[in-house]
């Protein structure tokens, strides 16, 4: 009888970040997350995804926390576990693409406050866009993850991604993440494109996907199977539906076998009694939308992540025109294939996503553009893998428009200095420069409540009477 080698699948936790973005829009408070830090560092994940990817734009946002607080306090919590954080690339975790001096610095900061493993995509696959960050968090020496947006189109073949495995490796990158924004793979082709990115590179393979479309723990089932290293799920509360397969249910699914995580499950059961109010709650006050939690098998169809299909609902709802909505699906394909096919994750996503509305709201295509949508066909955002529609790229930036074909960010002058000079009355922390240059009037704003907050704590202290802050 051959012996079966042992090969166990690690589980990289994603309830405070990916999990709760997914399912109810990143507003997960830093005080509902920290009681429970302590137990879930005995579990012994693989890593904790708690950072990054739209947990700053909502913290400084909706949450008035400051971001980089919220890290250290993750950092003092996890003392075993390894922080991982999700990067877009040359945009950081914004939406348009920065200099390299922002970008090298927002990386040193990530990993001077806690970070240890920073996934860096971008979202047209363009691996230029991707070096400034990968070789600064080698610099930084934290773990250089690079992620291929995952998508479907003529141009992405197996050959496609195996190629583009390759050239990652090369790039000095320590693992490889399948990143399944959309839940679009399927069990079977997971098997055929582990096997054959499992041949192709020596670093460890991730799997990322949503449970959207119903199949995604069957696909890491495969996946695991073809020989992936790491599978990212979300402890049940807050897993299926737009986030990911459940912690416990592929911890349960390994046991016993060659993949067995040899995790608790007595100690994920605590951890989940903790997070299931939060669900309950969020259910009960409607930020946690039911609709979210089933399969939408319309995810094939259209090709469409989760949380597009909400934003472009949302979208739809403020110009009272959602009986829109599937002509808008309809049109994203569209949209997509005239900008050369991205794949569609932050920012392409928001971009396709808005210009479809545009096209069928002025019921002309391609009659208003958005600046984005001008900037993508410019070629400022990158190479796309298919060219442009050169009719749509004539109408929206004109004949004799200059297109970029050179790395993008060789063309962003640095932007450090500038910022700094900005913001400067409001700067407390190193790190206050970058929240700006990220989100200059969402960080002014947050930085003039924490002002009047400090201000506030100050006049208590005084033992005054002032009611004129917001609590
Ligand atoms: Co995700």
């Amino acid at each position: 009888m051959a012996e079966t080698v042992k090969k166990p699948v690690k589980i990289t936790e994603t309830i405070l970040r990916d999990a709760h973005q997914s399912l109810i829009a990143t507003r997960m408070t830093t005080e509902q997350m920290l009681p429970i830090v302590e137990k879930m560092d005995k579990v012994g994940y693989h890593a904790v995804e708690c950072w990054g990817g739209a947990t700053f734009d909502a913290s400084l946002r909706f949450l008035k926390e400051d971001p980089w607080e919220r890290l250290r306090k993750f950092r003092d919590g996890f003392k075993n576990t390894k922080l991982q954080m999700l990067f877009r690339g040359q945009n950081i975790l914004g939406y348009r693409p920065y200099a390299d001096d922002v970008v090298e610095y927002f990386v040193q900061k990530s990993v001077a406050n806690g970070i240890d493993i920073i996934r860096i995509f971008d979202c047209l696959n363009d691996i230029r866009n991707l070096q400034t960050a990968v070789t600064a968090a080698n610099k930084e020496k934290a773990h250089a993850q690079v992620a291929m947006s995952y998508t479907l189109g003529d141009a992405y073949t197996l050959d496609y991604w195996v190629d583009l495995a390759k050239r990652i490796e090369d790039m000095g990158a320590h693992s490889i993440c399948v990143k399944d924004m959309a839940g679009l793979l399927l069990p079977y082709q997971a098997t055929e494109l582990v096997t054959a990115l499992k041949e192709a590179v020596s670093i460890p393979i991730e799997m990322h996907t949503h449970y959207t479309s119903g199949v995604g723990s069957m696909t890491y089932m495969k996946a695991v199977e073809a020989g992936a290293d790491i599978i990212d799920t979300a402890m049940s509360p807050f897993a299926l539906g737009t986030s990911q397969p459940a912690t416990e249910v592929m911890v349960e699914t390994f046991k016993g076998t060659p993949y067995d995580t040899g995790l608790d499950q007595n100690l994920l059961a605590e951890i989940a009694d903790y997070f299931r109010p939060i669900r309950d709650n969020a259910l009960e006050s409607g930020l946690l939308n039911p609709k979210n939690m089933g399969v939408n098998i319309k995810t094939l169809l259209y090709q469409v992540p989760g949380g597009m299909l909400s934003n472009l609902t949302s979208q739809l709802a403020e110009q009272g025109a959602e009986d829109k909505f599937y002509e808008v699906l309809e049109e994203v394909p569209r949209v997509r294939k005239d900008l050369g096919e991205p794949p569609l994750v932050t920012p392409s996503s928001q971009i396709v996503g808005t210009q479809a509305v545009f096209n069928v709201l002025m019921g002309e295509r391609y009659k208003m553009a958005t600046k984005e949508t001008k900037d993508v066909l410019s070629g400022k955002y990158g190479a796309t893998v298919k060219p442009f529609n050169p009719e749509v790229q004539k109408k929206v930036i004109g004949e004799d428009a200059e297109i970029i074909t050179c790395r993008p960010a060789d063309l962003i002058p640095d932007e450090l200095d500038t910022l700094r000079e900005e913001c400067a009355q409001w700067i407390q922390q190193d790190e206050d420069v970058l929240s700006y240059a990220l989100f200059p009037q969402v960080a002014t704003e947050f930085f003039k409540y924490r002002e009047a907050q400090q201000t506030r704590v100050d006049a208590n202290v005084a033992d005054t009477e002032d009611g004129a802050y917001p609590v």
